[in-house]
């Protein structure tokens, strides 16, 4: 929470500072971060993991160590298994750390499981491998890879003291309640033009400055891809809900998560990578739910159609 809290102040004083070098560029201005409020959503209670830092002075230490880094800075430890610009604690918050973001210690010690996505029976690298996959618009590492048993050492040296088979407090993304009225694109785009878009851009693209704070992207080319957990509406309405907007943290109503979401999930993201034939046959086969706008039409397109769609596996 500590090491959080000096990361969001970094990130704050590099947006002021950034405004004011920035200050007569109209073309890149970079977001100006509101006052922190007191973080209303945690997973009261949750366990807290011990620190990368504090591994052994052996090969395991230096496999946590590494799995640390590739969490945080994904693209520069295993370029070629990155299709895009995101990196794994863009989600999984800091580095993996924190409860309600999907903590890594919460779901290592709940592998090898069961899984619908796939039928089978997923150690926890396979589940790793999907978020490659899915989240990261990849090239999933091999199984037994250096990068899967760095992540793997990261999260059970995480872990320890957990017992193993249950879900311990604050696993995956805190439960958000049932939006009272249908979400609505209009009340969506409105929430994400006044609370996202200074800082994930007008367009949805993230935006990146120099020496300065990243932000990542959540549509168009770059983003998470249609198979991805994130695409789900009801799951990127618990995050937002408990994470965003980064630095006010909570003070979105339900309704406003839920409207913002399923705006976000009305836009344009590469394909899945289990397309087949067409939007509709794919629609029917892995997105066949009520929190996926896939194969739907929205504004006139119909997302995950290939003429609209960037293919799988690119966009870095
Ligand atoms: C775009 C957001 C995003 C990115 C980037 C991402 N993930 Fe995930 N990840 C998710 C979502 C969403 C889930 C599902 C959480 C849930 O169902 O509660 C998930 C689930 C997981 C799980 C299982 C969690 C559990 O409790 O069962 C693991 C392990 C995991 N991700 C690891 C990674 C790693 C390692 C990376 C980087 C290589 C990564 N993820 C990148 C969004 C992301
Ligand atoms: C002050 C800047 C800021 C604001 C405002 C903000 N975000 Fe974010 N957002 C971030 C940062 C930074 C991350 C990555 C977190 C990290 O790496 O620690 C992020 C991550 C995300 C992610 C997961 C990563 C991805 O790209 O898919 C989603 C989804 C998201 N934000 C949605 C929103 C929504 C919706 C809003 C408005 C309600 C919002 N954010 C407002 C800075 C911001």
């Amino acid at each position: 929470m500590k090491r959080q809290l000096l990361v969001g102040m970094m990130i704050g004083a590099a947006a002021v500072a950034g405004a004011f070098v920035l200050a007569d560029r109209v073309d890149s201005p970079a977001p100006l971060r509101p006052p922190s409020l007191p973080v209303q959503l945690q997973a009261a209670g949750a366990f807290s993991p011990p620190s990368a830092a504090d591994a052994p002075n052996d090969a395991f230490g230096d496999a946590v160590r590494f799995g640390e880094q590739l969490m945080t800075d994904t693209a520069t430890h295993a370029q070629q298994y990155v299709g895009n610009g995101l990196v794994c604690s863009n989600c999984h918050l800091d580095a993996g750390r924190k409860a309600g973001a999907a903590p890594l210690w919460a779901a290592f010690v709940n592998f090898p499981a069961f899984r619908a996505k796939n039928g089978e029976i997923n150690t926890f690298q396979k589940r790793v491998q999907d978020c490659f996959l899915y989240s990261l618009n990849g090239t999933p590492p091999p199984l037994g890879s250096r990068e899967l048993i760095a992540i793997e050492s990261y999260a059970a040296f995480m872990a320890r003291g957990l017992p193993s088979g249950m879900s311990p407090t604050g696993r995956g993304f805190l439960a958000i309640d049932a939006p009272k009225q249908t979400p609505d694109d209009r009340r969506g785009s409105a929430v994400y033009a006044e609370k996202c878009s200074a800082c994930h851009g007008p367009n949805g693209a993230g935006q990146k400055f120099a020496d300065g704070p990243v932000y990542p992207p959540l549509w168009g080319a770059h983003p998470y891809n249609w198979g991805a957990g994130m695409a789900r509406i009801d799951k990127a309405a618990a995050f937002i809900r408990a994470n965003m907007p980064q630095g006010r943290e909570g003070s979105l109503t339900v309704q406003e998560a839920w409207d913002v979401a399923h705006y976000i999930d009305g836009k344009t993201r590469p394909q899945d990578p289990r397309f087949a034939t067409s939007a509709a046959a794919t629609r029917a086969l892995h997105q066949d739910t009520p929190f996926s706008r896939y194969g739907t039409v929205v504004d006139g397109v119909l997302l995950g159609d290939p003429s609209n769609t960037p293919p799988s596996g690119q966009g870095r």
